[in-house]
């Protein structure tokens, strides 16, 4: 017999609700039948306690700082095993053998080259378009290729289109670096592993040898697996509720990378590198601090705060171990921008209004400094956030396909605008 959860409200009406639990994280309160049984709609903004869906992909603990893909924590991920082998995981629900990680890697690699045609598209952009506009339009354009793959309904369509997008999106965002920079394209070399055939497409040139740095390779691949998925973030949310409606893959996915841009999400990596540059010095770090802290200010602290994890991210501490590696590797141990976000995050941990409020640093408040040492430019950083997000978008997206309770997303609302009228004629109005 299941918990129920009882509501209570007018002249001593009362209704009651299924309690849900789920394998670990806090048990949910089923309202399917709330507007049925009461006539009224919960009212959440921004969903801070909605649950949208149940799924068995990632589970975060904000308050303890735990992040899991299919059960394992981050920090084992990160350091044991490679994005592509993540991602397996993430898709399939367990970690890949060695024939069958060989078999995943083989299909990939088998679609990392885009349609010839699908270059043409960058020709009407301007070559200083933000990559993130090239990207929406690209990855959304894909869908205009691949008939082949668009029956949502088919369970081989959805790998098809998921290897795709897994294999592709390295390629175009490397293509909209290359033609931000006025440089070729550059094809992608299969005999390289998935990052560094990334770091190939995006730094080689066809006029001398390139052979990506090992310790940098590993260095972005982690950076990769950080990013991979985050239960039902703002643009997984966009990618869901473009699904729900049948869209097809490449739609859903070029819908989640415009959500992702905005900087209160994926773009807050480039947002906080800006935030360090104009903060310059350690002695600039009071007086801006000061400014966050004014309300009127409109100023926040780029990196920092986040929806759930009211403790450390678990991604932001690994992100700032890759961050020394490459700075290390670099011989760039001293770099400014690192030692001022050190002292900042310092400052910050030690100041009440963000102990108070519960602000530590996220997964962007690093990303940003470790990625401009790999010698990415800071308009890319959200492009490859997308690029590595694109795995937990397809898993999500797949697992609400596969999902029977789920059906199109459409939500209610609290309406507070006028009651119904008579139109005036023209002629009568004030
Ligand atoms: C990502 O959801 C995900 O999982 C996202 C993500 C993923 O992997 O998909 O983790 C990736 O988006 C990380 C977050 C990146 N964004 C930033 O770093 C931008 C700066 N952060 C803020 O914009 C903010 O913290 C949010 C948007 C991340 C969270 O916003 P909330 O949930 O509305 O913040 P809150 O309600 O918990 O804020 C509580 C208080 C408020 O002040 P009071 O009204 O109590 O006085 O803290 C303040 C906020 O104004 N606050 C900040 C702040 N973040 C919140 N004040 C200064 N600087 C900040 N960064």
């Amino acid at each position: 017999m299941s918990e129920k959860a009882t509501l209570t409200w007018g002249n001593g009406r009362a209704a009651e609700f299924p309690v849900l639990k789920g394998s670990v994280g806090p048990d949910v309160i089923d309202i399917r039948t709330l507007y049925s049984e009461t006539g009224m709609f919960t009212y959440d903004p921004g969903y801070t306690s909605t649950g949208s869906t149940k799924s068995a992909i990632t589970y975060i603990d904000g308050d303890q700082g735990i992040l899991l893909y299919r059960g394992y924590p981050i920090e084992e991920l990160a350091v044991q095993c490679d994005f592509l082998e993540v991602a397996y995981l993430i898709k399939h629900g367990e970690l890949p053998n060695q024939a069958q990680y060989d078999d995943w890697v083989m299909r990939v690699k088998r679609h990392t080259m885009v349609h010839e045609q699908l270059a043409r598209f960058f020709q009407g952009f301007r070559r200083d378009a933000h990559p993130m506009a090239s990207l929406v339009g690209v990855v959304g354009a894909l869908s205009a290729f691949y008939h082949d793959s668009l029956d949502i309904n088919d369970p081989e369509h959805r790998v098809i289109a998921a290897i795709r997008l897994i294999a592709k999106l390295p390629t175009i965002v490397a293509m909209a670096y290359k033609y931000n920079m006025g440089q070729p394209f550059m094809y992608p070399r299969n005999e390289l592993s998935y990052t560094a055939n990334f770091m190939h497409m995006m730094f080689a040139t066809p006029c001398e040898k390139y052979e990506p740095n090992p310790v940098l390779v590993r260095a972005l691949d982690r950076i990769l697996i950080l990013h991979a998925d985050h239960e039902q973030n703002a643009s997984t949310s966009t990618v869901r509720l473009a699904g729900s409606s049948g869209a097809n893959p490449f739609a859903c996915i070029a819908a989640g990378i415009a959500c992702l841009w905005g900087p209160a999400h994926g773009g807050a990596n480039e947002a906080a590198l800006a935030m360090l540059e104009r903060i310059g010095d350690v002695s600039k770090i009071p007086d801006f601090i000061a400014r966050v802290k004014d309300k009127n200010s409109g100023v926040k602290l780029m990196g920092f705060g986040h929806r759930v994890y009211k403790h450390y991210d678990p991604r932001a501490k690994l992100m700032r171990e890759t961050c020394y590696e490459v700075l290390a590797e670099l011989g760039l141990a001293n770099d400014r921008l690192f030692k001022l976000a050190m002292a900042l995050e310092k400052i910050a941990l030690e100041d009440d209004y963000f102990v108070s409020r519960k602000l530590y640093p996220n997964v962007d408040f690093y990303s940003g400094i470790v990625q401009r040492a790999l010698g990415i430019p800071t308009n890319l950083f959200t492009g490859i956030f997308a690029l590595a997000r694109t795995v937990g978008w397809i898993a999500q997206w797949n697992e609400m396909i596969s999902d029977p309770e789920q059906k199109i997303g459409r939500p209610r609302q609290l309406y507070t605008g006028a009651t119904r009228r008579d139109v005036v004629p023209m002629g009568k109005r004030a």
